[in-house]
């Protein structure tokens, strides 16, 4: 038996094809239920005990070779065919050019990359910082009381307490970290990522984007935002646009306004966008509270400032028409590939 098995062995080494029939003869010869193999191991029992650890191992390595080399060859000869039908084909001519996908920005980046521009041609420059903040930098430098609701669980992602670090729930932590670096005249914008944990719809997302900006120096006025105000949102929104401030309230300006704008869409007198009141909401903004710019090591009594800040996702949906809010974040190609930009 141990001959026959050798035999096989030299007769599976030596082998070679030249087409799939000749491997699928070899393959029902040797290996299938009737062939040489099987039958081989069916007379193993008959071995005698003293040679069956020589003669089950031979076997073995009969059998595993012989799997290998035909599915070797096999494939060998399958990518020699594919090969040969690939160059026989000869190039047709008369194809369309293949069409380059090109990508386009998001319109988030558009957004905000116009927002950015338009401040960086009045002297603001931009500062980045962490989306993981601390206590300080998210809301005790800012002016919030120990008891703000928005130091709050349900507001904010802590990351740790004890001491307390958070996902950010604005940009302006990152005009602190400007202020306590930085000597004024501070002219700077923070566009960034922020985080607050709020159920998703339409119109609210636990993940936003947001452009804040600040200025610092002497005599800095309530006057001056506005105009600077109103400067942003002609360019934005188009030359005939209008700003109004409402009073409204934020722990580190005072006094503090919500801006809205003219609807850019009806222009004043009532659409469904702006829900007919001529106006849409955009940004908050306001003079810097004293006590921050003393919590930032800046003299309140040489130095003034004002602050604003805005939400990318809501002056895109304006712009643009934006139903909803989400999909902004779901990267639907049908949607993005609607944006073009050169900027
Ligand atoms: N930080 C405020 C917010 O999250 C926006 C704001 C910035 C308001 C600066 C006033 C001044 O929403």
């Amino acid at each position: 038996m141990i001959e026959k098995i050798k035999a096989l062995l030299e007769e599976v080494r030596e082998f070679n094809a030249t087409s799939l029939e000749q491997v699928e003869e070899l393959r029902i010869r040797l290996l299938s239920k009737k062939g040489e193999i099987p039958s081989l191991f069916k007379d193993f029992k008959s071995v005698d005990p003293s040679e069956r650890k020589e003669v089950g191992r031979q076997l073995n390595i009969l059998k595993q070779e012989a799997v290998k080399k035909l599915a070797a060859i096999k494939s060998g000869l399958e990518q020699e065919a594919l090969n040969k039908k690939m160059s026989d084909k000869k190039p047709d001519t008369t194809m369309p050019a293949r069409f380059n996908p090109i990508g386009s920005r998001h319109p988030l980046s558009v957004v905000r990359n116009r927002i950015n521009g338009i401040f960086e041609r009045i002297g603001f420059v931009i500062s980045e910082g962490p989306e993981i903040e601390d206590d300080w930098h998210n809301f005790s430098a800012l002016n919030f009381p120990e008891e703000h609701p928005a130091r709050d669980m349900q507001d904010t992602f802590f990351v740790s307490k004890n001491p307390d670090i958070a996902l950010r729930t604005h940009t302006s932590s990152v005009q602190v970290r400007v202020m306590e670096n930085q000597k004024p005249p501070i002219r700077t914008i923070s566009p960034g990522r922020v985080f607050r944990n709020e159920a998703i719809s339409a119109r609210a997302h636990c993940i936003f984007h947001q452009v804040e900006g600040l200025y610092i120096d002497e005599g800095v006025s309530f006057a001056d935002m506005k105009q600077c105000l109103l400067y942003f949102a002609r360019e934005m929104f188009g030359e005939s646009t209008r700003i109004r401030l409402r009073p409204s309230f934020f722990p580190f300006t005072e006094p503090s306004a919500e801006m809205d704008v003219s609807c850019n869409i009806c222009g004043g007198p009532g659409c469904t966008i702006c829900k007919y009141s001529g106006w849409i909401e955009v940004m908050g903004c306001g003079m810097v509270d004293p006590n921050v710019l003393e919590n930032c090591g800046i003299d309140s009594r040489k130095y003034s400032g004002y602050a604003f800040g805005m939400g990318i996702e809501r002056i895109a949906m304006n712009l643009y028409q934006i139903k909803d809010l989400r999909m902004f974040f779901e990267n639907d190609l049908r949607f993005l590939r609607q944006f073009r930009s050169a900027i």
